[in-house]
């Protein structure tokens, strides 16, 4: 068991100063590192890993495979081999796989342990403890996989038995989550025949691309207006490939925000991830009159990337339509930064996903903003936000309940508000994106 007690509670502080200025590159993408060693494990032979994001989340998923079999060393800043065991081969654990604060990093592990005849136990820090596992749970048990013991509620820690034979199933998720896609086509990888997942609305689709890259045979098929379906041959032999890692748009959106919110800002974020399934925030910042130039477009490790210049822009909020939260899901906390600058309100539709994140994002915002002086309420699903037309007066100390997101949302308002913003903790920035505070003072940022 860990609550992170080697991570202490640090409170941080923003205050506003001059314009941002500069050229920053974004730390790899959460997303695509987890997976990188993910199939660095479950393909036979050395994976080689440029441009990881090497944040606590990750590094624990990097763990894991170790203790799942694989060889995981570090080569040089963010280059990494995994030398794996193929899929059907992996060791059973000796000890509690602890992935800490990691939904993405356990629930994506328990599809890699449920497909295979291994036991581990799931554990983490306080906030994945809270985090729902039954939509994980539910079909791997389909699967043949069995929950030898859990928390109340199906909640970690966890004990699951996974099977050498996962029945090869045809699962509708019942909420868009890539992370119930991916737990799926994981424990599907050895199965004996084809497992398809139905999606109503399409989450990120880095696990089917990856899988594709290794040498698995996927396909993938419209369902209905929005949706996917799924489908991967088991028992594919995957072959080590290079994965480069590109920008992670979701660490991208800070300096973004930022930039756009600080008067005379003028910004450039360098190879931005552009998969369509994750550029949400950049359609709504747009549609809210951002100033944001994409240039320089190209493919880097099989993803489209691109250059953002961002500048300083007068915002106008919007209506954000619920089909387009998949798409954005991690970026609705600095969203409401932004939509706290703008002019005329903000009405973000269907976040019931967001209560079940790393906090329950709709109540940490909204207190957030609450702090700060920001007009605001929830209605069912839905977050409204008063912009403030540039004029946030700031101030308060903002609960961030083990939640990395909701630390950076909040220094980034800190940077524009009239008042400082102080946070009650900065130390799971280090989940996701440990160099935030050094690459926005190498814009200008101040924190203290
Ligand atoms: C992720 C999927 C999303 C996202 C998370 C990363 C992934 O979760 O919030 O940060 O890498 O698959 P859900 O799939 O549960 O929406």
């Amino acid at each position: 068991m860990s609550l992170n007690p080697d991570i202490a509670a640090a409170p941080l502080s923003s205050r506003r100063g001059g314009p941002l200025r500069g050229r920053v590159r974004p730390p790899g993408d959460k997303s695509i590192s987890h997976r990188a060693f993910i199939f660095g494990l479950l393909s036979r032979g050395v994976t080689e890993i440029a441009g990881l994001l090497e944040g606590d989340d990750v590094m624990r998923t990097g763990e894991a495979c170790k203790a799942l079999g694989a060889q995981v060393e570090r080569t040089g800043e963010g280059r990494w081999r995994v030398s794996g065991m193929g899929v059907g081969a992996l060791l059973a654990p000796t000890h509690t796989l602890d992935f800490g604060n990691a939904g993405t990093g356990s629930r994506l592990m328990m599809g890699v342990v449920g497909g295979h005849a291994v036991t581990a136990t799931f554990d983490g820090d306080a906030s994945l403890r809270k985090r729902p596992m039954r939509r994980i749970l539910d079909p791997l048990a389909l699967m043949g996989a069995q929950v030898v013991a859990q928390a109340e509620g199906g909640r970690c820690p966890i004990v699951l038995r996974g099977t050498s034979e996962p029945a090869p199933i045809v699962y509708r998720t019942p909420v868009a989550s890539a992370q119930i896609k991916s737990a799926v086509l994981l424990a599907g990888l050895n199965a004996p025949g084809a497992t398809t997942v139905i999606e109503t609305e399409a989450s990120r689709d880095h696990t089917e691309r990856m899988l594709r890259h290794f040498g698995a045979e996927v396909t993938i098929a419209p369902e209905g207006e929005t949706g996917r379906r799924i489908t991967l041959q088991g028992r594919p032999e995957l072959r080590p490939c290079p994965v480069v890692v590109p920008a992670d748009p979701s660490s991208a959106a800070f300096a973004l925000v930022a930039a756009l919110i600080v008067p005379g800002s003028d910004v450039v974020i360098e190879g931005v991830m552009m998969n369509p399934l994750r550029t949400g925030l950049l359609t709504t910042l747009l549609e809210m009159g951002a100033q944001i130039e994409v240039a320089d477009r190209r493919l880097e490790g099989g993803e489209d990337v691109a250059d953002l210049r961002v500048r300083a822009s007068a915002l106008t909020g919007v209506a954000v339509p619920a089909a387009r939260a998949p798409s954005m899901i991690d970026e609705y906390p600095v969203l409401a930064i932004a939509a706290a600058f703008a002019r005329g309100e903000t009405r973000m539709h269907g976040l019931h996903e967001l209560r079940v994140k790393e906090s329950d994002r709709l109540v940490a915002v909204a207190a957030g903003l609450a702090q700060a002086g920001v007009a605001h309420a929830i209605e069912a699903d839905d977050l409204l936000v008063s912009g403030a037309d540039g004029a946030v007066r700031g101030g308060g100390r903002v609960e961030t309940h083990l939640d990395h997101r909701i630390a950076m949302s909040f220094l980034v308002m800190g940077l524009a508000s009239r008042q400082a913003m102080a946070i009650d903790d900065s130390a799971m920035i280090a989940t996701s994106f440990p160099a935030f505070r050094p690459l926005m003072e190498s814009l200008g940022a101040q924190f203290f």
